[in-house]
């Protein structure tokens, strides 16, 4: 077996990587002593993600979650990031002379999961999050109290989900019956969405009637209401001023909750308080650098369930 063909072996441990939406928007090439790793347009956001902050991070994590599969499985491998939008690439992965330094293993990949139901009470324990921080170099990372956060989170949930681009969007990635054909591949199921099956029903039929709007105060009131509790909500900050530099904020992200994970604490995304503009200058304020991923943080009160995956395509050529 080539260096290549015991990477790809490794590829539906890297696929346990998270995705906005779980659309699992990343590409591989398979070469004779390479993988290429690029990005499918069609499992991209273009209206919820215009200038690709959530695409470039996800691929970041992708390709940061490769090189540890890597080494867990005894490959030596390095990165090398270059974005082409032309190509639609952003990185190739190389053999290397030693293994890739990391902390992590295959276990931390696997049970990792977002968590957007109930949190434990209580703010997290700041040595927790440092140890979370050491895995930073060019971005930083602010604890804030939930509570304070709530009000900004129903400004960004009401101005974005009413803009009909981007519940349109949503729509298309959500899994709310078992039975939709999608929906042990991609998207987001209602028990990802820690919805319970009547409230699934109800958004179904909602939906059905082609009546998008009361997706805005559904979900506004399902945010503020988690984070009118005690918690932690962490913010990821820095200034990447290329595509190269948010590929590199993303393998950080993700750095940051497996480090989480490996503590027995998940994180809920909460990126609308970044897409919308007014919440966005909010938050740059509340930690003095621009924030690139903010997400709740904390012990959920039942395990998180285990989202879908496509099945890992065969090996084909550049
Ligand atoms: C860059 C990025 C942004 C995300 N933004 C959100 C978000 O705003 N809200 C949310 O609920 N989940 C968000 N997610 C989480 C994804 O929906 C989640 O990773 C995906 O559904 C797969 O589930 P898993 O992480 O539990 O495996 C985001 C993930 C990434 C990588």
């Amino acid at each position: 077996m080539t260096w290549a063909e015991d990477l790809h072996a490794l590829a539906p441990l890297a696929a346990r990587a998270p995705s906005p939406h779980n659309a699992q928007p990343w590409t591989v090439g398979y070469g004779q002593d390479s993988l290429t790793i690029g990005w499918d347009p069609t499992r991209s956001l273009p209206v919820g993600d215009p200038t690709r902050r959530d695409l470039y991070l996800c691929l970041g994590g992708y390709v940061e979650t490769w090189l540890i599969a890597a080494t867990d499985a005894g490959l030596n491998a390095r990165a090398e990031i270059e974005v082409d939008e032309a190509a639609r690439t952003v990185a190739r992965l190389l053999p290397a002379d030693s293994p890739h330094a990391t902390d992590f293993t295959a276990a931390d990949i696997a049970g990792r999961a977002c968590a957007r139901g109930g949190h434990r009470a209580g703010r997290l324990d700041p040595e927790q999050i440092a140890r979370a921080g050491l895995q930073l170099t060019t971005t930083g990372l602010t604890e804030l109290p939930a509570q304070e956060l709530a009000g900004l989170a129903v400004r960004a949930d009401r101005r974005l989900w009413s803009a009909p681009g981007v519940a349109a969007e949503l729509r298309d990635w959500l899994r709310l019956t078992p039975r939709h054909p999608r929906y042990y591949q991609d998207g987001l199921t209602y028990q990802a969405l820690a919805m319970s099956r009547a409230e699934a029903v109800g958004l179904r039929a909602v939906l059905a009637a082609r009546a998008s709007r009361p997706l805005a105060p559904l979900l506004a009131s399902t945010q503020s209401g988690l984070l009118r509790g005690e918690g932690s909500v962490l913010v990821l900050s820095g200034s990447p001023e290329t595509a190269e530099s948010m590929v590199g904020a993303g393998r950080e992200l993700l750095r940051v909750w497996y480090a989480l994970a490996a503590q027995g604490i998940s994180v809920h995304p909460l990126s609308q308080l970044i897409d919308c503009p007014e919440t966005e200058r909010e938050l740059r304020r509340r930690v003095g650098a621009r924030p690139l991923a903010v997400f709740r943080a904390g012990h959920p009160v039942s395990p998180p369930p285990r989202s879908a995956r496509l099945p890992s395509p065969p090996a084909s050529r550049p």
